[in-house]
């Protein structure tokens, strides 16, 4: 019985190991993007900018798609995909009206799409 769970753990940890090894691990691409790519014609607040570059980076960790990484920062963050990021990583509802704040400074237009909390 026990001497079972064991093997179940070693093998566990034998497809997970090379499965986490297998991730790029290649930060690159956030590096690259600042306020002036992204076309930002608000105030460049480092604060506020990281924290919304924090939410495609984020999402970029959860699906793994760089095309997602770069829809997300479209627009200097005003796009559908900001939002979508927003949702699927659970951002609390306090959170995103602070995102919210930071976008309109920083992008320094009244953002367009909807990034409503979820209740
Ligand atoms: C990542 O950055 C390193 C060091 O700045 C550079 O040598 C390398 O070519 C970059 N890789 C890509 C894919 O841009
Ligand atoms: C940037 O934003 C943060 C958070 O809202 C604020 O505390 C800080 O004073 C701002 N910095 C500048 C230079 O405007």
């Amino acid at each position: 019985m026990c001497s079972r769970n064991i093997k179940i753990s070693v093998v566990l940890f034998l497809v997970l190991i090379p499965i986490f090894t297998a991730l790029p691990h290649n930060h690159n691409l956030s590096k690259r993007s600042n306020f002036f790519d992204l076309e930002c014609k608000g105030i460049f607040n480092k604060t506020m900018f990281f924290r919304l570059d924090r939410i495609c980076e984020d999402c970029y960790q959860l699906f793994r798609e760089t095309s997602i990484h770069r829809l997300c920062k479209k627009d200097c963050f005003d796009s559908k995909w900001f939002g979508e990021c927003v949702k699927v990583l659970l951002t609390p509802s306090e959170e995103i009206t602070n995102l919210q704040h930071f976008i309109k400074v920083v992008n320094g237009s009244p953002i367009s799409f909807n990034m409503a909390p979820v209740t």
